[in-house]
């Protein structure tokens, strides 16, 4: 059951897809306290019981249980985020708290909001919005996957994805020019490397400018997108937020003769530096203003490009040009004198401050639903109406085909229009770690179609982590090796143990008939593909407490090696459960242990999953890539005792009949004989 519950006039965000009618009776679980006067905020508490999980928040570091931090929700461009980082690239304000009792809570709020979980107080849950005005939805439900269904009922269907975008994607920013592009392509293929897709960052942009295309690079760019096309590769081309400011530039003079660009309170349009030098943001809260924005990526349909992935929409600032030249004058000032530390370090604050900084969020506006409203009251829905510019642009232009899309910023409604990335990571095994405890908190807020960037996106990394993020990501959504400029070579040929690496992503597409269907099934049914063991095994007080292992679909559950030199892990299993070992697609053994906890050995050449008690599982042949893979020669892997049945979902991956019954498959498997 929900429950809304209305504080003061809220800014509309879009984020539900429900209309339900504000209750008169009070907030039950909370105390609402006002904040002191002058702050115009008040503050939601509620006393956490020692053995209350609060799960959620969707993008955002730490734990499967937030318990312990302080969160803010605020999109955040941080390519060096770490453990005591408070907010990420998405705002996702929906939490579930799960003991003595059990209810979610979204804050449909799109500005900022500070969730503290027992920071300040061990034992006290306060969220505290930045404005006095918000709309509440009270979930109430039998358990946490009822609650999470229920809240995904009021957001909507979450976006669903063409079936090739399951496949292995290479990335690096950057591929300078097509040869470096057919280079790629050619090593996965000599090395029987499986590949789908070749991502493409702003390189092949003529000078990073949005809807064109370097041709001294990338000639001849649809004839080339045919030639990767008849190889089974797509490419996908990166779209920025902002618009170079640059006359005669056909899409800044259209934006500027429309009056589509964010505004200052002067009327001037906000100028910004970002990777094209200075750019305007287009206002995608104005209705006009989106809807042009997105018939641009026709320019790129038009070409045969099928998948888009859209950056820098928190948006990020590298600066802007206020506040660059306040900051230069300061400095100006500084120049000649002697700096003492405290001067120093206002210095230093000064230069570090310019990027993303508060000040020049609170300088621009927007023209939303017919009211001039200043950016920071609305940061969060910036990505959101990016991303949903382009999906309702697909709708128009090409609706009988899915188009892959995934953004970087993201608020919760933006799942029905996209998938997310989750933005800049680092080679770190804590950032593999923490890409494996985020995936069920994205499921759980409609985030299905999600992955991070694999082998790390900063950072030179190692040859370890990349076998062993692979390892993992072999079951993500998105599936994408993507490094930084700068850093150690990630592709998986580059390494040594090139043919391990293509052993794994072969397991992918093995597994694929599984994955997309438990994919497709957690989308038409509002479930979540990547949950929490204790969401399936709730009365199990060590489930309870896993933060390591996910359930994966109906029948597996996950147990990936996330540190250095592990020749293994200790692994828990709430019942009695098969582990398979693979080797490669066709490659693997398996074992049947009791419930309890175990030391499993898990090489650095080998998959380790498990499948639950009277479960299966279809099983592929594998493939180079998804258009050579066959769905129907499948076998079934499983662990029964008594009767194992799967449900199976498969399409032709492109057009949009989701419901239709002809897609849905059961598959039966008998009793084996099992001694433990
Ligand atoms: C930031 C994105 O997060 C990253 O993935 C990309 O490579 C760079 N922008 C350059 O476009």
């Amino acid at each position: 059951m929900i429950k809304k519950f209305t504080y003061g006039k809220p800014i509309q965000t879009e984020a539900v897809v429900k209309e339900l009618t504000p209750e008169s009776s009070r907030l039950p679980y909370f105390d609402v306290r006002d904040n002191a006067e002058g702050e115009h905020t008040c503050s939601l508490v509620y006393p956490m019981k020692e053995e209350d999980i609060v799960y959620g928040l969707g993008e955002s570091v730490r734990g499967i249980n937030k318990r312990g931090f302080l969160y803010k929700s605020k999109c955040n461009d941080d390519p060096v985020h770490q453990e005591s980082t408070n907010s990420l690239y998405g705002a996702h304000n929906f939490i579930i708290i799960s003991g003595s009792v059990c209810f979610g809570l979204f804050v449909d709020f799109p500005g900022e909001v500070v969730w503290d979980i027992g920071y300040t107080s061990l034992h006290e849950l306060v969220i505290t919005p930045c404005e006095p005005d918000f709309d509440l939805y009270l979930i109430e439900g039998a358990d946490e996957k009822a609650i999470a269904k229920e809240f995904r009922q009021l957001t909507g269907r979450s976006y669903i994805a063409p079936k090739w975008a399951f496949g292995y994607a290479q990335s690096r920013w950057s591929y300078m020019n097509a040869e470096e592009v057919r280079e790629v392509v050619k090593e996965h293929r000599e090395n029987g490397i499986p590949l789908d897709s070749v991502v493409m960052d702003i390189d092949y942009m003529e000078r990073y400018k949005d809807f064109t295309i370097n041709e001294a690079a990338f000639p001849k760019f649809a004839e080339f997108v045919e030639e990767m096309a008849r190889q089974g590769i797509h490419l996908v081309p990166i779209i920025d937020a902002g618009v170079k400011r640059e006359e005669g530039y056909d899409v800044y003079e259209e934006g500027l003769q429309n009056h589509y660009f964010c505004k200052k309170e002067d009327g001037s349009n906000f100028v910004a530096g970002v990777w094209p030098g200075k750019v305007c943001f287009p206002d995608m809260l104005n209705d006009d203003a989106r809807r042009w924005f997105g018939r641009k990526y026709k320019l790129l349909l038009d070409q045969g490009i099928e998948g888009f992935w859209n950056d820098m929409n928190e948006p990020a600032i590298f600066y802007s040009e206020d506040h660059l030249k306040e900051v230069f004058e300061e400095l100006g000032k500084m120049k000649d004198r002697e700096l003492d530390i405290y001067e120093f370090f206002h210095f230093k604050d000064l230069v570090l401050g310019v990027a993303n900084n508060d000040q020049d969020y609170a300088s621009f506006y927007h023209d939303y639903k017919g009211e001039t409203i200043r950016h920071d009251r609305v940061h969060n829905l910036y990505g959101y109406y990016m991303t949903r510019s382009a999906a309702e642009a697909f709708e128009e232009l090409v609706p009988d085909k899915r188009i892959l899309l995934y953004s970087r910023a993201s608020y919760i409604g933006m799942h029905r229009y996209g998938g997310i990335w989750t933005g800049d990571n680092m080679s770190w095994w804590s950032h593999l770690l923490m890409n494996i405890r985020m995936m069920p908190s994205l499921n759980m807020c409609g985030f299905l179609y999600t992955g991070a960037d694999l082998g790390g996106f900063g950072a030179d990394t190692t040859e370890d982590l990349v076998l062993r993020w692979l390892a993992f990501g072999i079951f993500t959504p998105i599936m994408r090796n993507h490094s930084a400029l700068g850093t150690r070579r990630q592709e998986a040929y580059r390494f040594e143990s090139k043919k391990i690496m293509a052993d794994i992503i072969s397991i992918r597409y093995a597994l694929l008939p599984y994955l997309y269907s438990e994919y497709m099934k957690a989308a038409l049914e509002d479930g979540m593909m990547f949950r929490p063991l204790a969401f399936d095994y709730r009365e199990d007080t060590f489930a309870r407490r896993v933060e390591d292992q996910l359930l994966c679909g109906d029948s597996i559950m996950l147990t990936p090696v996330y540190e250095q030199n592990a020749k293994g892990r200790y692994v828990y299993l709430p019942e009695d459960m098969k582990l398979v070992r693979m080797k490669s697609a066709d490659t693997y053994e398996t074992e049947v242990l009791p419930k309890g906890h175990h030391y499993i050995d898990i090489a650095l050449d080998e998959v380790v999953f498990f499948i639950r008690k009277n479960k299966c599982l279809p099983l592929a042949k594998g493939a180079q890539c998804i258009g050579e893979l066959d769905f129907a020669d499948l076998k079934l892997l499983g662990y029964v005792t008594e009767k194992a049945e799967y449900d199976y979902y498969m399409d032709d991956g492109y057009s949009k009949d989701y419901d239709n019954p002809a897609y849905r498959m059961k598959f039966e498997m008998e009793r084996q004989a099992v001694t433990l």
